[in-house]
């Protein structure tokens, strides 16, 4: 499921080399890019300590309209995760709760 492009943000996303959601979602879409390495290859986001890996997975994912929960992100890339608030506001953003 992508998101609708007003919903992509200019959000920092890779602090270690100041890479915004855009810019990581449009490499990704650009050449398909289904590997994370091939994200840190095209705008080098995820090059650095790794943190940011768990959201670049997340894009892909999307990308590649794949269903999946935050717990399977988390088991996959869980020793890499320093910060997870900032996942769970993807989800939110993403699947809003019903109310
Ligand atoms: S935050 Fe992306 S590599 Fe460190």
């Amino acid at each position: 499921m992508n998101l609708p492009p007003k919903a992509q943000t200019e959000e920092v996303i890779c602090q270690c080399y100041q890479v915004n959601e855009a810019t990581i979602r449009t490499a990704i879409e650009k050449d398909n890019l289904t590997e994370i390495d091939q994200v840190t290859e095209s705008c080098e986001a995820g090059g650095g300590c790794h943190s940011c890996h768990i959201l670049l997975q997340l894009f892909i994912d999307e990308h590649q309209q794949k269903t999946l929960t935050m717990e399977d992100l988390v088991n996959d890339h869980a020793q890499k995760v320093k910060k997870r608030g900032i996942l769970s506001r993807f989800f939110k953003r993403i699947k809003p709760n019903p109310s």
